[in-house]
């Protein structure tokens, strides 16, 4: 299956509002939502936006399975999501680290809403009118923003909570795999 290559920042697409999409279930969008499953699932993400491998649509995917590492992170329900909207739920908002797979080998302290509830489609023009709270929250808010050109850092409050795995988390390093250890605090 196609693994897409991984847009950077400093490339204008992942500064543009994407388009939405307006035919479901045709052939070149399951190709296309295809793609995305495959590229976020080969670079071991729980999100991705299809600006990321270049296409200008309206679409993320995101999910992740439970994993004992990550208490209370998981699990989320593997979700194709088009055309999204999202809904604050209450005024509380909450600040963790996130990194993104078009600004690798950082990460970055964004406050996000704490619970939001999304609307859109899946790939089949099926509604979803789902609500979430916590790490599933952010997810959807980080892929969401991907749509209409915005990265983490621009939500970022204070930049001196941004810069590189290895000098923000050196104790991190014993551990082997930085990607690996970090990956509860990476969204895509
Ligand atoms: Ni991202």
């Amino acid at each position: 299956m196609p693994v897409k290559e991984i847009l950077r920042i400093g490339h204008p697409l992942l500064l543009q509002t994407a388009q939405p999409v307006s035919q479901y279930n045709t052939q070149a969008l399951n190709l296309l939502v295809q793609d995305l499953l495959d590229t976020m699932a080969a670079k071991d993400g729980v999100g991705l936006a299809a600006p990321q491998i270049g296409s200008s649509l309206k679409i993320v995917v995101f999910g992740m399975e439970d994993n004992p590492r990550y208490p209370g992170k998981g699990p989320i329900p593997a979700t194709v999501l088009i055309n999204p909207v999202i809904e604050p739920l209450s005024e509380e908002v909450v600040e963790d680290w996130e990194g993104c797979l078009s600004i690798p080998g950082m990460r970055g302290m964004v406050p996000r809403y704490a619970h939001i509830r999304y609307f859109g489609y899946d790939q089949y023009g099926a509604p979803i009118n789902q609500e979430a709270y916590g790490f599933h929250a952010r997810i959807v808010q980080h892929e969401t923003d991907h749509l209409d050109g915005v990265l983490y850092p621009q939500r970022m409050t204070d930049l001196r909570r941004f810069g590189f795995i290895e000098e923000l988390f050196p104790e991190r390093q014993a551990n082997g795999s930085i990607e690996g250890s970090m990956r509860s605090d990476s969204i895509d």
